[in-house]
Parts: structure tokens; sequence; C-alpha cells
């Protein structure tokens, strides 16, 4: 079911801007991409847009989107990229560190692996209140990012969390979560190691040794099994990465 929109993007990316291809053919931006394209009429804003896969994929799905980008150069890729698929390209070249846009003036924030930019829990903490304001009181955000605790996404990182500390994080925003996904458990040729060792080893050896995703988009049903896999909270430690969707709440009058 969700084949044609996996080719899609992957067929964007590697026209569009063949050097930020990640070549993960099972990443979690695929499921992603399905909740974006499950909306319709909402105002979105795509922070950290990059060249804006999601972004086209959310336009075109019949939602008004922001992309807004700190670099320049990926957002040449993102208009001409709008411009062949005939969609509005509205690209907005600035930092989510300075609010740009009018307060309440978006239904969903996309947050697509781009927090963990912000170093430090203190400039994630500041950065989240200012894209909140943004956001209308009942609004939703739609996050992915790695596992801290994954060796060859998070790797120990402090920029990122696992997938608790971050409901922990939006919850303390004033966030609530909506729905909480862990994002491809399979495990390494190595899973016996303790998980300290495994941090230590470089991550090309890592990849080699997992499941590598070239072959497992072969087989079928890995997307529905990674859907599957990923409600059980007892898996999401050994996730790769992960998916949260949250709510604004409501203004307590409102
Ligand atoms: C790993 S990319 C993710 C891109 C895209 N969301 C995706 O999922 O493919 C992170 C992006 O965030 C952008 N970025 C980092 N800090 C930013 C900031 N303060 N304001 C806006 N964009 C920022 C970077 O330039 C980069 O393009």
């Amino acid at each position: 079911m969700f084949r044609d929109l996996h080719r899609r993007i992957i067929r964007k990316w590697k026209t569009y801007a063949p050097e930020r291809w990640w070549g993960d053919y099972t990443d979690i931006r695929f499921y992603l991409a399905e909740r974006l394209t499950g909306l319709k009429g909402e105002k979105i804003l795509d922070a950290g847009c990059n060249m804006g896969i999601m972004a086209s994929e959310a336009a075109a799905a019949g939602n008004t989107v922001v992309g807004l980008e700190l670099n320049p150069l990926p957002l040449n890729s993102y208009r001409a990229m709008f411009r062949d698929l005939g969609l509005p390209a509205l690209a907005v070249n600035g930092s989510w560190r300075d609010l740009m846009f009018r307060e309440g003036s978006f239904d969903i924030l996309v947050l697509g692996w781009v927090l963990y930019c912000d170093r430090s829990a203190e400039e994630k903490s500041r950065s989240l209140s200012k894209l909140l304001k943004l956001l209308r009181p009942g609004g939703r955000v739609y996050f992915v990012e790695a596992n801290r605790l994954c060796p060859i996404q998070g790797r120990g990182a402090d920029c990122f969390w696992t997938i608790e500390e971050a409901r922990l994080f939006f919850e303390a925003h004033g966030l609530e979560i909506r729905e909480m996904l862990g994002w491809n458990p399979l495990p390494s040729l190595l899973f016996w190691l303790p998980l300290s060792l495994k941090m230590r080893i470089p991550q090309i050896i890592l990849l080699c040794l997992y499941p590598p995703a070239r072959l497992v988009q072969y087989l079928p049903g890995w997307y529905a099994l990674f859907r599957f896999l990923g409600r059980f909270r007892r898996l999401w430690r050994f996730c790769r990465t992960y998916y949260i969707c949250a709510e604004k709440l409501q203004a307590p009058n409102a």
C-alpha cells in the first residue's frame, strides 16, 4: 500500500539531492511521510526542511506547507522540486531560533530529524518553546529522531534522547502524546555484546553487521512488520529511531 510512496520519496531524493540520499531504505521518515500524507487542509511548518522531501509529500496531499531552513543551499533544490511538481514553494531561509511567523499560525509542526542540531537540553528547550508558540492550541508536533541507545544511530550522543526521554521532554512542554512508535528493532549480529562495548565499535563495522536495509527492503511486509513491532514498549530500547506525535493542549479557557 505504501510502496508507491516509498518509491516516490527515494526517486525524489536521488533526482534532486543525490548527495543527501541517506541510503537507508528502511528509514523512519517513510513512516513520517505516511502520517503527513494522511493530513489535508492543514497549515504545516516543516522546521529544518532541508530540500523538502517531507514538505513536498505533505503539500501534494493538500496542505499548505512552509519550509524553514537555516542553510540556503538545499532551498534551491526545494524550489526546483516544488516547481517540477507544480506545488507552491513556500520556503523561508532562517533559523527556528528567530520567531518570524505570527503566533498560533500553524496547525502542524514537523521536526523531522532536526532537533539534535541543538546540542544541549537547554537549547532544545528554548527552541521548542519558541516553535510551540507558532502552533495553535490543539495543533500537533510530528517528531522523528535517532534513539540515543542505538549503537549505530544515536551512539550515546547527548544531543539524542531515548524514546522515554523524548516523551518526558514533550510532556514537560505542555504537549500530550498522541502516538509513539519505535522503528527498526532488528538486532545486529553482535546483539550478545554489552551495549557499552558496542558503542565503542566503529559505526561502519556495525553497519555491516546489521541486517542491511538494502536487503530488508526486499522482504515482503518489512514495513508492516516495523509498524507492528514499533508499538511494543519493551522493544523501544533496541530501536534505531522513533516517532512521536504530540498535541499542544488547548488553552485552559478555550
Ligand atoms: C538532518 S537534516 C533533516 C532534514 C529534513 N527534515 C529531513 O527529514 O530530511 C537537519 C536540517 O536542519 C537544519 N537546521 C539546523 N539548525 C536549524 C535551525 N536553527 N533553523 C532551521 N533549520 C536548521 C539543517 O540545516 C538541516 O538541513
